[in-house]
C-alpha cells in the first residue's frame, strides 16, 4: 500500500500577524509513502537532501512515534511545486506530508487538530503548518502547549500575485535581523492593523486592506534584506487596484492582493514593476480551502 499525501503552499504573517496568520494557495507538493523491509529510500529531490536529514523522512518519524506505527524501512517520493526557501512555506508542506504519511498507515489522517499540534512543535510557529493543514486563511494561536486554529471566512474573492525572486533567503537568517523589542507605538500599530485586516476580510470592507496588511513588527527589518524590496513595495502601494502587499512568510517573496474580478492586474504590475523583477518569477494564485489531502493508492 502507498500513502499519497498533497500539501498546499502557504503564505505566512500577511503583514502585521507576524507567527499568527497565514493563508493556503494553490500551489502544492506531493509526497508518496511506501513502508519497505529496511533502509531509508528518498527520490525526487536534491541529492543532499536524500537521506535521513530530510524533514519529511524526520516527520514521519515523529508522526509515527506519535500514532504508534512501528516501521522497518521508508520510501518517499517528493513531486513539487512549491519553490524552496522563499516564503511559501516548503518546509511546512515536507512537515505536515511526513506526520500526515504515518498518520494514514494507523488510518489516522485525518486528525487535524493532532497533527496542527505536532507540527507546530516541529516548526516552532503555526502560521504556516495551521492553513497547509486546514486550507483557507487562518489564525492561529500557542498557549501552553496547545494551538488553536480559526479560518477567517473572507467574504471576496481575491487573487494572490506572489514575485518570487530568483534568490533564496533562509527563515533562521531572515529570523535573525528581528530585534528582541519593538517600540510601543509599532506594537500598537501592528495589534490595530491585524485586527483590521482580519474585520475587513470578513466584511468585505476592501478599503481597509491597504492599511490592514501594513506591518512594523518584522517587514522594516526584513527588507534590507531583499533587493528591490523598498522600490517594489513603493511600486505596488501605488496601485489603486492592489488592495494590499507584504512579505510572504520570511521572504523574499512579495505578494500583492487584487481583487479576482482584475483579471488584468497580473500584465499591469508586471509592466508597472518593469526591471525591479527582472528574472522574477510570477504567479498569481487563489486561496485553497481544503488543505492538505491524503488517499491510497
Ligand atoms: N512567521 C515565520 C517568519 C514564517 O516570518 O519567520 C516563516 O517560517
Amino acid at each position: 500500500m502507498k500513502v499519497r499525501v498533497k500539501v498546499p503552499a502557504t503564505s505566512a504573517n500577511l503583514g502585521p500577524g507576524f507567527d499568527v496568520a497565514g493563508l493556503a494557495v494553490t500551489l502544492y507538493n506531493t509526497f508518496v509513502f511506501e513502508l519497505i523491509d529496511e533502509g531509508i529510500e528518498i527520490t525526487g529531490c536534491p541529492k543532499q537532501f536524500c537521506n535521513e536529514e530530510n524533514m519529511t523522512y524526520q516527520a514521519f518519524v515523529e508522526g509515527a512515534k506519535q500514532c504508534g506505527l512501528k516501521f522497518n524501512g521508508l520510501r518517499i517520493e517528493c513531486k513539487g511545486e512549491v519553490p524552496y526557501t522563499r516564503g511559501l512555506g516548503s518546509s511546512s508542506t515536507c512537515i505536515v506530508a511526513g506526520i500526515v504519511g504515518a498518520y494514514a498507515f494507523k488510518d489516522k489522517y485525518n486528525d487535524r487538530q493532532e497533527i496542527l499540534e505536532l507540527a507546530t512543535q516541529i516548526e516552532g510557529h503555526p502560521d504556516n503548518v495551521a492553513p497547509a493543514i486546514f486550507g483557507g486563511l487562518t489564525v492561529s494561536v500557542m498557549a501552553e502547549d496547545h494551538v488553536t486554529t480559526l479560518n477567517i471566512p473572507v467574504k471576496h474573492d481575491y487573487r494572490f500575485v506572489a514575485f518570487i525572486p530568483p534568490f533564496s533567503l533562509s527563515t533562521a537568517k531572515s529570523r535573525s535581523v528581528l530585534p528582541q523589542a519593538i517600540p510601543r507605538a509599532d506594537a500598537i500599530t501592528n495589534v490595530s492593523h491585524l485586527a483590521l485586516m482580519v474585520a475587513s476580510l470578513i466584511n468585505g470592507y476592501d478599503e481597509g486592506l491597504k492599511l490592514g496588511f501594513k506591518d512594523r513588527l518584522h517587514q522594516p527589518y526584513r527588507g534590507g534584506l531583499i533587493e528591490g524590496y523598498h522600490e517594489i513595495m513603493k511600486v505596488l502601494e501605488k496601485d489603486d487596484c492592489v488592495l494590499g502587499a507584504y512579505l510572504s512568510g520570511a521572504g523574499p517573496t512579495i505578494m500583492a492582493v487584487i481583487k479576482a474580478e482584475d483579471t488584468k492586474g497580473v500584465v499591469r504590475l508586471k509592466d508597472e514593476l518593469g526591471d525591479l523583477i527582472k528574472d522574477w518569477k510570477v504567479e498569481k494564485l487563489e486561496l485553497d480551502m481544503r488543505g492538505y489531502t491524503c488517499d491510497y493508492e
